[in-house]
């Protein structure tokens, strides 16, 4: 299993679009990173300059401490799969599963092994004599991870897999991939444009945004601490709310104002946030991380805003609340219980200390 590594690795196809701009990342041997953003972003260029489908137009790939740069795909020793499974029709399972080894040589009985070890895996042993067209689209994701299975490569490319599954098999599928991972303990590159994907996946996720690498790190710690706005908008469903407003002083220390309210910063915030004082600013904050403040026993009034109930989105064990301030729309995810009617003009307490604040000119976190 390898190590790969991308070294300011830039993709610039003909007409000057920039797919990938100064790529770098290090994926450690047996490590599950994903690559997730927008459409457009250049998730698959990367993957395929990785895996040798496209050029690398400035920059360098390693796997496993080897330059790839001029090493043609077949020679790469990596697997991938994509969301359209590419299976061939007119061959069974077994055959499908089989060419690639076929291909490059390989012994009938080992073939035979690698085949039946990739279907026990799998859980397809019942399935090796059909053909595509008679498998569910669940099967034929399976059938085509067995074919990258057999080749037992240095690692694994998956370009948005499981795209064309409904939503149950997404959700089956995700886990098994999971699982495989565990039990392969391959290196694993996955593309997704699916956040949700992203965060129960990945060991280590990568966000880009117009072929850039935005930020990478461990799931929470993209969560909790997102390097810009970008990220904070784009990990987490409901989506981080955000306040346009201004940081000010005050006899009681930095205050965030929206206009309609005002909320003081969290203590562990208020010396770092100094030099900000006077400045624009976004005001971020998870619709998880405030409550309605008569839940709550003493709710420090510095803490408290006020807002009009639009729309109320029961869920079960959550209710989603679609307010507004007068200045902005935002989102509260607040207890299933929670009595809410629309209308209603609440007072919320926010959770000061999972605030955060971001540069108003470059969507950077600051401080
Ligand atoms: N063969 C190509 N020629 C020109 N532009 C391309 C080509 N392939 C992709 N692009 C452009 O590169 C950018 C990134 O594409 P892609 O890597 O497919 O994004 P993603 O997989 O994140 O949706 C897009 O703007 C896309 O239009
Ligand atoms: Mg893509």
């Amino acid at each position: 299993m390898a190590k790969v590594i991308l070294e300011n690795v830039y993709k610039i196809y003909p007409g000057n679009v920039t797919a990938v701009q100064d790529a770098n990342l290090e994926i450690d041997d047996q490590e599950f990173v994903v690559l997730v953003g927008p459409s457009g972003c250049g998730k698959s260029t990367t993957l395929r300059m990785i895996a040798g489908l496209e050029e690398i137009t400035k920059g360098s790939i390693y796997i496993d401490g080897r330059k790839v740069n001029d090493v043609p795909p077949k020679n790469r020793d990596i697997a991938m799969v994509f969301q359209n499974y590419a299976l061939y029709p007119h061959m069974t399972v077994y055959k499908n599963m089989a060419f690639g080894l076929k291909l490059r040589k390989f012994p009938k009985a080992e073939i035979d092994q690698r085949v039946r070890d990739a279907a026990d895996i799998l859980g397809i042993q019942e399935l090796l004599e059909r053909k595509p067209k008679e498998l569910s689209g669940g099967q034929r994701q399976r059938v085509a991870v067995g074919r990258a299975i057999v080749r037992k490569p240095k690692a694994f490319l998956f370009d948005e897999p499981l795209s064309n599954l409904d939503a149950k098999m997404r959700v089956q599928m995700r886990t098994e991939i999971s699982k495989l991972h565990t039990r392969l303990s391959a290196t694993m590159i996955y593309v997704t444009h699916d956040q949700v994907e992203a965060m129960t996946m990945g060991d280590r996720i990568v966000v880009m945004k117009d072929g850039v690498i935005q930020q990478v790190d461990a799931p929470l710690d993209l969560y909790d601490h997102p390097a810009n706005q970008f990220v904070a908008g784009f990990i987490g469903s409901p989506p981080m709310n955000f306040f346009a407003g201004t940081l000010e002083s005050s006899a009681n220390g930095l205050l965030f104002n929206e206009g309609t309210f005002q909320v003081r910063l969290d203590d562990s915030a208020q010396t770092k946030m100094t030099p900000y004082a006077g400045k624009s600013v976004v005001f971020g904050i998870r619709p998880e991380d405030m409550v309605e403040a008569n839940t709550v026993a003493q709710p420090d009034p510095s803490h408290c805003m006020k807002a009009t109930v639009e729309v109320v989105e029961p869920m079960g064990a959550e209710v989603f609340l679609y307010l507004n301030t007068g200045n902005t729309s935002f989102i509260a995810r607040v207890d299933g219980h929670d009595k809410a009617s629309v209308g209603e003009e609440m007072t919320l307490v926010l959770n000061m200390k999972k605030s955060h604040c971001f540069d108003v000119e470059t969507g950077a976190a600051i401080p």
